[in-house]
């Protein structure tokens, strides 16, 4: 029987781990940075968390959820996203209660049942961050930057950043009869993905990639903001501006969950094939409350890991070697392995990444295995050196050789780093 991963998941292999390792660490470093701290909440939960948090009538909910009954007969699903999961916990901690502002984030797998294609898998992985507790648009500006910051920094070029104002519920509302009477006339020249998206979520039929050609003329969503809408969007972009964070007004701009109000930003990037968001979020004042918590506006972003990896590798981007092995030890006779054994342990003890033969291999072979493994030296060690307590250290890159007393070889090559 010749069992085979499931559709739209992914082996990652070493070789390709180290570049998910690199990422994760910038990650970790850009968010301490701005003083996010690191939230672990369960991959699975309620399955009704994510109807009301992420909303009935967006495609993740009827469509992409992995949802099952677990043996008590409780209805369970794997996590489609990551902040109504940090919300539930939020509120089930009372974070709320903390007189400072709650700054977290996330890193982890996500789960939905998508078409497969470049870049959209069914088990996919998100950083995330969530600034819980204040309405304050530098915030929103603060998290767009953290974003922008982290792309930046991990070695990805031509990264845009476009926002828009998605409003307030009332403010929706009134659009959505806009935009209906707008699409009423037109509808049959639509596709039919946007003919059923008339009926459930409106605002999301001017995102469509294919229809584009008809939408001209179209109500724009910033026409309808309210006063309060207005400021708040207008005071995001003097922040971005203050810390110049390049960013473009997307009008059309909508994201594919419900829980958005005010703020709404992607940040995309060509390369993946018909894809070109690579990280979107925005602000939700309402969720909180929305699942049994006290009023707590909030904004943050969900960012794609394998996104950020495909970008990076199709931009053959200098990524640091992090699998670099320091020393190979090189033993020949019994003697000699025997003190290799020894060697080796006190090298690793010292800090120092070390390997050896375990298969009784010839010199050469040794050698090359030292090659293959991309090691900084090889230290030899043959009966005759084992003798005089010395061992052969050699610089691989410029083939070098000396004698070394075995006693020092650790602060031989700390001399050398
Ligand atoms: P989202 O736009 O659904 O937002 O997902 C964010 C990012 O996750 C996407 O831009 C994409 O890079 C990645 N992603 C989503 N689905 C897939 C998939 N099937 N395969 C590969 N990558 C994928 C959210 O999830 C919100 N929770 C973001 C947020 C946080 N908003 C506020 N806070």
């Amino acid at each position: 029987m010749n069992f085979q991963k499931p559709p739209g998941t992914q082996d990652f292999l070493p070789g390709t781990v180290e570049k998910w390792q690199y990422v994760e660490n910038k990650a970790r470093e850009v968010c301490r940075r701005f003083n996010f701290r690191e939230i672990r909440t369960p991959i699975f939960e309620a399955t009704e968390l994510f109807r009301r948090g992420v909303g009935e009538t967006t495609d993740i909910v009827e469509k992409e959820m992995y949802t099952f009954q677990d043996k008590g007969d409780r209805s369970i699903t794997l996590r489609p996203e990551g902040t109504a999961g940090v919300v539930r916990s939020f509120v089930e901690n009372k974070l709320y209660g903390e007189p400072d502002l709650t700054k977290l984030y996330y890193m982890g797998p996500m789960f939905r049942y998508e078409r497969q294609q470049a870049g959209r898998y069914r088990q996919f992985h998100q950083f995330g961050v969530e600034a819980l507790g204040a309405v304050d648009p530098a915030l929103d500006a603060e998290v767009i930057a953290l974003g922008y910051t982290f792309y930046t920094e991990v070695g990805l070029k031509g990264v845009t950043v476009e926002i828009n104002s998605v409003g307030t519920p009332a403010v929706r509302a009134a659009f959505r009869e806009r935009l209906l009477q707008f699409l009423q006339p037109i509808r049959d020249k639509l596709c039919k993905d946007c003919q059923s998206r008339m009926e459930r979520n409106p605002l999301r039929v001017l995102d469509c990639k294919v229809d584009q050609e008809h939408f001209e003329g179209a109500p724009s969503i910033l026409d309808s903001l309210d006063e309060e809408c207005r400021t708040h969007f207008a005071a995001v972009q003097q922040h971005l501006s203050s810390m110049n964070i390049p960013y473009s007004i997307n009008p059309r701009l909508v994201r594919g969950l419900d829980y958005y109000t005010h703020t709404a930003f992607e940040y995309k990037a060509a390369g993946i094939g018909a894809i070109d968001t690579i990280g979107g979020g925005g602000r939700y004042n309402g969720l909180v409350a929305d699942i049994g918590g006290p009023d707590q506006p909030s904004v943050g972003f969900g960012i794609g890991l394998e996104r950020t990896v495909m970008l990076l590798e199709n931009q053959q981007a200098e990524l640091p070697d992090l699998h670099k092995l320091d020393v190979y030890v090189v033993a020949l006779g019994e003697a000699a392995e025997r003190e290799a054994t020894r060697v080796l342990h006190s090298l690793r003890q010292h800090g120092w990444s070390a390997e050896r033969d375990y298969q009784g291999r010839k010199m050469k072979a040794q050698l090359k295995s030292a090659d293959r493994l991309n090691a900084r030296y090889t230290a030899i060690l043959g009966d005759d050196e084992l003798a005089r307590g010395e061992i052969a250290l050699k610089e691989m890159a410029t083939g070098e050789q000396r004698m070394v007393a075995l006693d020092r070889l650790c602060e031989e090559l700390a001399a050398t780093k």
